[in-house]
């Protein structure tokens, strides 16, 4: 027998993106295939890549670039495409890049092997479908992952079409799994060691199935022995039902944390961005769901210097970011996206985006500090991921996601440990083990 083949998978994105590159993993290991960190080792490479905004798009194709020195070297390697990039833009792919050997959507990756096999013989093959059948009933069942954390794809696709986003477009319309299939799926993951169970869609609270909402899954999920945490990423305001704010306050296994963005604190910049919804509407959102869990850690996404956005309108966000006060935020210059209604509008110039970003990141960096400290001296319950970088360290996340380093000589990856947090690093927080 020969060695086994080896596949190198670099993902790009968001954690839809991370859940899809492990699923793919598992599609080619039941052909043979296992995972090498090492490129230059590899019989296959798979980039699992992102479109939402230009920088992520463009990276992919330098990427691929660097890869031409390999192939020359190993004219066998298979090099494939996959993800938003891969649905966005298809056959263009092949014609740019002639080193490519194909190219996959994210609702397509089940026919990843059949793909390969095709490729055999020199073809270079293209799915970018949105097939009947469902890709997950195509998939061989989930395999031991890698640590006590880990993901469940529970909803997939957007029909919000928010005027600056392609999601709608590369992962279509919003579909929600059905119940008993993601109830197997997280019993299964339990059963391999898993605690943590994150749910993600691009519309994770848009899910339903069966007269259920999320907030129904959630209290079913956390009936199971064995699962500890719960989160959920990434939720629409519009979708936060009141079930599922109830859910926070009832539900101890559901986390206090929420990404919840908003993207602009401007009610003219929101109905030009398409939200359906008003700053005054997210604050009230805000108020309801910490009533219903009063610590819950909040954090957002925003847009910077979206067509149109005036010195008053990015005013009108900070004043939203000041209201609020948000654990941490990911903050982006609005790029213009091929296909989107907001591309067809005049852009701001860079130095004036540049300038609004710098600031708001400010604001954002310092609640973030004082979110921090404000932990210390608090007890929060840590879920050890990995060996720390000293010796008999422990790192994990708390339960508002915070990275926890702890000195426990003692401690092993998927401990659920009592903390008290002692002090706040720029990215991270210290803490001793209670009880141990
Ligand atoms: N330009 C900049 N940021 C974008 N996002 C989505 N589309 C764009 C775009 N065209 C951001 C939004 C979204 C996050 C995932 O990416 O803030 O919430
Ligand atoms: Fe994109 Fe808006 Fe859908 Fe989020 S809600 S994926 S930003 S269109």
């Amino acid at each position: 027998m020969s060695e086994a083949r080896k596949l190198f998978i670099k993902t790009y994105g968001c954690q839809m993106n991370v859940y899809d590159s492990e699923r793919m993993a598992e599609a080619l290991g039941a052909k043979g295939y296992v995972l090498t960190e090492v490129a230059e080792e590899a019989d296959m490479v798979l980039l699992n890549t992102c479109h939402i905004r230009e920088k992520a798009a463009e990276k992919v194709y330098s990427d691929l670039g660097r890869l031409r020195p390999l192939k020359t070297a190993k004219p066998d390697l298979k090099i494939g495409v996959a993800g938003c990039v891969a649905q966005a833009e298809g056959e263009e792919i092949l014609k740019r890049m002639p080193l490519v050997d194909l190219v996959v959507g994210p609702q397509s990756y089940h026919r990843l092997p059949d793909m390969l096999e095709r490729t055999e013989g020199g073809a270079r093959v293209v799915d970018t479908d949105f097939p009947e059948e469902d890709k997950f009933d195509h998939l061989p069942e989930r395999k031991a992952t890698r640590g006590p954390a880990a993901f469940l794809t529970v909803q997939e696709g957007c029909d919000k079409f928010c005027a600056f986003c392609v999601v709608p477009y590369t992962r279509g319309a919003e579909v929600s799994r059905p119940f008993a299939r993601l109830m197997a799926e997280a019993r299964g993951l339990v059963e391999k060691g898993v605690r943590e169970i994150t749910l993600l869609g691009q519309n994770v609270n848009a899910w339903s199935n069966d007269g259920r909402g999320l907030g129904g899954l959630i209290r079913e999920l956390a009936r199971i022995d064995g699962l500890e945490r719960l989160r959920y990423t990434t939720s629409h305001p519009n979708d936060m039902a009141d079930d599922l704010i109830e859910a926070h306050g009832a539900e101890p296994k559901l986390m206090p944390y929420l990404h919840l963005p908003v993207q602009s604190g401007s009610d003219r910049i929101l109905k030009a961005m398409n939200r359906k919804h008003t700053a005054e509407h997210y604050l009230r959102l805000v108020e309801r769901i910490r009533a219903a869990r009063p610590d819950i850690l909040l954090t957002s996404d925003f847009i910077v210097g979206f067509p149109g956005e005036t010195e008053a309108d990015f005013e009108a966000t900070l004043d939203l970011i000041r209201a609020v006060g948000f654990g941490s935020a990911f903050s982006f210059k609005y790029s213009a996206r091929p296909g989107t209604p907001a591309a067809e509008k005049p852009e701001l110039p860079a130095e004036v985006c540049d300038a609004r970003l710098q600031r708001l990141q400010a604001l954002v960096t310092e609640q973030q500090r004082a979110a921090q400290v404000a932990m210390v001296g608090r007890e929060v319950g840590v879920l050890y991921e990995k060996a720390g970088r000293l010796p008999g360290q422990m790192v994990g996340k708390s339960d508002h996601l915070h990275a926890v380093h702890v000195e426990d000589p003692a401690g092993r990856v998927g401990d659920l440990v009592r903390v008290r947090i002692t002090a706040s690093a720029p990215n991270s927080l210290a803490g001793e083990r209670l009880g141990a």
